[in-house]
């Protein structure tokens, strides 16, 4: 099972709502079964969910202190991604949750508010020593700070390259909780969705491929 955890200091960034929207789209491209936690006091997610008709993605009730056997547990279960939200927080509890992650995803509007409070998490996701990306949310079309933003954001490390819009499609889906994707399956706002999780499943799949690499490497020297 690989684990993507999304997390910002940043309130209301667009963690959950993207949680939300990739589970789904990892189920609808058939990468499922996928699995939700939600590790935030506010329990936005799990609230979203409570009112979701669909049976899946399955939501895990978690504690941060069972989190690592949790895991290993749903993935004996045949769980094949489990997507973890996190409060907007700089706390010893998301540096555990950061450290379990297979790819983290830093969800990051195009302003320079969320700029300047983006370097405090990004020390929290490096010193948990993995992979990371940015996804650009909540961005205005057209709009000149977007491409400056993506600009800034490269200089420190991977930023996805599918921006996720600012449209009234991701709110209204939620609140009956569903996500674009369930809402219209032909709109902007699902098509966008796709495209990102294509890039994080590829992304996925090629850090799988590094590590295999690296633990066939470490094995060939074992025998040496
Ligand atoms: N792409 C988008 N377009 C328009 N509205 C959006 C988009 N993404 C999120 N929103 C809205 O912005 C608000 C904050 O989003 P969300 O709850 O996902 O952020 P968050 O980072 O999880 O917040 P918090 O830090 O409080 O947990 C919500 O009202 C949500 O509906
Ligand atoms: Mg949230």
């Amino acid at each position: 099972m690989k684990t993507i955890v999304i997390t910002s200091q940043k309130g209301g960034s667009g963690k959950t709502t993207l949680t939300a929207n990739l589970a789904v789209a990892a189920e609808l491209g058939n990468h499922g079964p996928a699995v939700f936690i939600d590790t935030d006091p506010q329990q936005t997610l799990a609230t979203w969910w409570n009112v979701r008709e669909a049976e899946s993605p399955k939501l895990a009730p978690v504690s941060l202190r069972d989190l690592p056997e949790k895991l290993d547990a749903l993935g004996r279960a045949g769980f094949t991604y489990c997507f973890i939200d996190t409060p907007p927080a700089l706390t010893e509890q998301n540096a555990q949750v950061l450290k379990r992650a297979d790819l983290v995803l830093i969800p990051t509007r195009p302003s320079p508010n969320d700029l300047w409070s983006l370097g405090a998490t990004l020390d929290l996701v490096r010193q948990s020593a993995v992979p990371f990306a940015f996804v650009l949310t909540q961005a205005k079309a057209n709009a000149r700070i977007t491409v400056q933003t993506i600009a800034a954001l490269s200089q420190h490390g991977q930023v996805f390259p599918s921006v996720i819009h600012d449209r009234v499609d991701y709110a209204a889906s939620m609140t009956d909780g569903r996500t674009v994707l369930e809402l219209n399956a032909n709109s902007p706002a699902a098509a966008e969705v796709g495209e990102l999780w294509g890039f994080i499943e590829k992304r996925i799949r090629e850090l799988a491929n590094v590590s295999e690499l690296a633990n066939a490497g470490k094995r060939v020297k074992a025998h040496a």
